[in-house]
């Protein structure tokens, strides 16, 4: 059978786009320039940035024959199965309009799709009108691991789940965002309301744009209580944890997002004959050799040319991770419960 190739462009040539893999210590890939690399049928015919000198030394590096340093220029020229955007979140919104004008049906964007709600709702309706999927790298949805947990969570091993507690470090829309989407995936639930407040005493400068740390509550419909904490005094005091506590039982994610402990109630009898349950650590799970999750994310774009099944981690549910962003920095400011529809 002949194999389908795709036609991929990259606009933004920094550090997510090719940079990041760079350091020697990197056990897998990051970048989306590498990781399209490693997948036979996919050729990146053209790359996109505003400064040209990077253009013309990843178009060398890397053997891809177009450069551009206008993305306009770049979408009327060619016709693309797939585009990632790896510029500053500000300037998303325009490039997934143009995407979706020039008729790209599959776009990989980087997290988070944009600073406001009303654009990501945007981006929403034309994806829908267009029939475009949007991608958005929150990666560790294809982690082995975080998917490990989610099925431990779906299939019912903690039981009913009662908190999330997510551990993380400054901003709300840098790593931050990372953490709520992930306490939004394993709750598996809408959101009824949110609280938070945000950050006054450290605030991070991202690409000219001050994105602020903050701490927030989240009820679930499924009456489930998720907390996050994204503060931190400097970028560089990164850590990365979620605690999730069941009726029957508890899962731990630590390390960094790259080890976890499963926990059960379990009932011991004591010397007046009392019937307690503890918890008792089923085992501990250490992801020594993590999966190529980038491969894995791009993979589920070509699936989603060929047969429409969204990815994973795709335009829909990438918007309600903004939206608690805005609810927090919203209750912050007028000490609300900012409640959902
Ligand atoms: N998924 C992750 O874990 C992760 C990690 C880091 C960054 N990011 C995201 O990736 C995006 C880029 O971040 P980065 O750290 O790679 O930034 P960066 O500054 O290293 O790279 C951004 C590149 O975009 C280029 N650029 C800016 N405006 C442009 C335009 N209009 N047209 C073409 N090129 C343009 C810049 O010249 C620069 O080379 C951001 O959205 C950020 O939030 C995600």
């Amino acid at each position: 059978m002949e194999i389908s190739m795709y036609n991929v462009g990259v606009i933004g040539l920094g550090l997510i786009a090719y940079g990041i893999d760079k350091d020697p210590n990197r056990k897998i890939i990051w970048s989306h320039i590498k990781a399209y690399k490693s997948i036979e049928n996919i050729r990146i015919s053209s790359v996109c940035d505003v400064n040209k000198s990077l253009v013309d030394s990843i178009q060398k590096e890397c053997d891809i024959p177009n450069g551009y340093t206008d993305y306009k220029e770049m979408l009327k020229a060619n016709k693309f199965d797939i585009v990632s955007i790896c510029t500053p979140i500000q300037t998303h919104f325009d490039i997934i309009k143009e995407c979706i004008k020039n008729g790209v049906k599959v776009i990989f964007c980087e997290k988070t799709i944009s600073y406001s709600l009303e654009e990501s709702k945007e981006i929403v309706e034309l994806c829908d009108k267009h029939n475009v999927i949007i991608a958005v790298n929150y990666i560790f949805r294809w982690d082995n691991l975080i998917q490990e947990i989610k099925g431990l969570l779906d299939s019912n091993a903690i039981g009913k789940i009662y908190s999330l507690v997510g551990y993380g470090a400054t901003a709300l829309h840098t790593s931050t965002s990372h953490l709520i989407d992930l306490l939004l995936y394993f709750s598996g639930s809408e959101i009824e309301y949110v609280v938070g407040d945000i950050q006054k005493d450290f605030v991070r400068n991202v690409h000219g744009i001050s994105d602020v740390g903050g701490t927030g509550m989240i009820k679930f419909k499924s009456n489930s209580i998720g907390f996050i904490k994204g503060t931190s005094s400097s970028p560089m005091k990164y850590m990365f944890e979620i605690d999730i506590l069941g009726e029957n039982g508890r899962i731990r994610l630590y390390n960094n997002g790259s080890s976890y402990d499963l926990y059960k109630f379990s009932s011991s009898e004591n010397s007046s004959g009392s019937k307690y349950e503890y918890l008792d650590l089923v085992y501990s799970k250490h992801n020594t050799t993590p999966n190529e999750r980038m491969i894995d994310a791009i993979l589920s774009l070509i699936e989603g040319i060929e047969t429409g099944k969204q990815p994973v981690s795709n335009i829909k549910t990438a918007i309600e991770s903004i939206e608690v962003i805005e609810s927090i920095k919203l209750s912050s400011m007028n000490g609300n419960i900012i409640k959902f529809q």
